[in-house]
């Protein structure tokens, strides 16, 4: 559904699912507008909307209540965080020197904040430290980093689903984000368990659930941040190839790269509105996906 929402005389239009709530659509403003969730007021008709509401159809009005910017409020909580760091690192008794101002501070600040918060992998299914591993090698791949200090996207949790629970007779979940990044899951395992799937094909899935951090349906404001997100990550690996000599995959081969398994993938078109873009690219990126939209948030 799509959300009016003014703000200081403006107007926003966030496209959301149809059972999103008041919390959800805070956290869409959050990412768009820097406003933490906590400060900001959504007034519907005068009334103040608590968190649980179901979203109305109306234009809703926003109130930042603090000026503070989330930008702000990060800064100095990570900065404390850094100092904290330095000092336990410096040892009793130094005194650490740090330059808040540095490049490198500033780094810290960002790596430590637009990041995966929590990493787990589950724990009930086999060679968990294998899942993990994926799981961090994704949080700390080069690409991923710099697009979500790009885009400052954070993620609460990072975590795999159980393939055996988003697979149904004619589909099947690769990944899910809930709550606009609160906890993104993502599909590592192949559907007996024996295996772990493509790392590439894994993380091209991250991409799409992290463009979900902004975009709840598959709308073409989803498919082009996706298509932007996928651009910068193949752009920022060419940069790294020449660096380190790691073999540069094409986007075209890395969009038809996904395995036997893969192939074996159908998607549901439950979305019907998400389906009116017709152009190469983007469906080269559907294809390329190849995921159920059924059960994504
Ligand atoms: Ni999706």
């Amino acid at each position: 559904m799509q959300v009016h929402v003014t703000y200081k005389g403006h107007l926003h239009i966030y496209e959301l699912s149809s059972d999103a709530t008041t919390a959800s659509l805070k956290e869409v403003i959050c990412h768009n507008l820097d406003l933490l969730p906590a400060h900001q007021k959504l007034l519907y008709k005068g009334t103040q909307l608590s968190d649980d509401a179901a979203l109305p159809h109306g234009k809703i009005m926003l109130l930042a209540s603090s000026n503070q910017s989330i930008e702000a409020v990060k800064s100095q909580a990570d900065a404390l965080s850094v100092i904290r760091q330095r000092r336990v690192e410096a040892g009793a008794g130094k005194v650490a020197q740090v330059k808040l101002n540095s490049t490198r501070t500033q780094r810290d600040v960002e790596n430590s904040t637009y990041t995966f918060h929590r990493i787990s992998p589950l724990m009930h299914l086999p060679s968990p430290d294998t899942s993990d591993a994926f799981l961090h090698r994704l949080a700390n791949d080069g690409t991923i980093q710099k697009v979500m200090r790009r885009h400052r996207y954070q993620v609460g949790h990072l975590t795999e689903m159980d393939p055996r629970l988003y697979t149904q007779h004619d589909s099947k979940t690769l990944g899910l984000n809930k709550n606009a990044g609160q906890e993104i899951l993502l599909r590592l395992r192949t559907d007996t368990l024996d295996g772990w799937r493509d790392y590439k094909t894994v993380r091209m899935t991250l991409v799409h659930e992290l463009a979900h951090n902004v975009f709840g349906e598959h709308d073409r404001q989803f498919w082009d941040l996706f298509n932007l997100l996928m651009r910068e990550v193949q752009e920022f690996e060419s940069g790294q190839t020449m660096s380190r000599g790691d073999v540069y995959i094409p986007p075209e081969i890395m969009a038809s790269d996904g395995g036997g398994e893969r192939r074996a993938e159908t998607r549901t078109l439950s979305g019907s509105k998400t389906n009116e873009g017709t152009s190469a690219r983007d469906a080269r990126a559907r294809a390329a996906e190849a995921r159920t939209r059924k059960n994504d948030v």
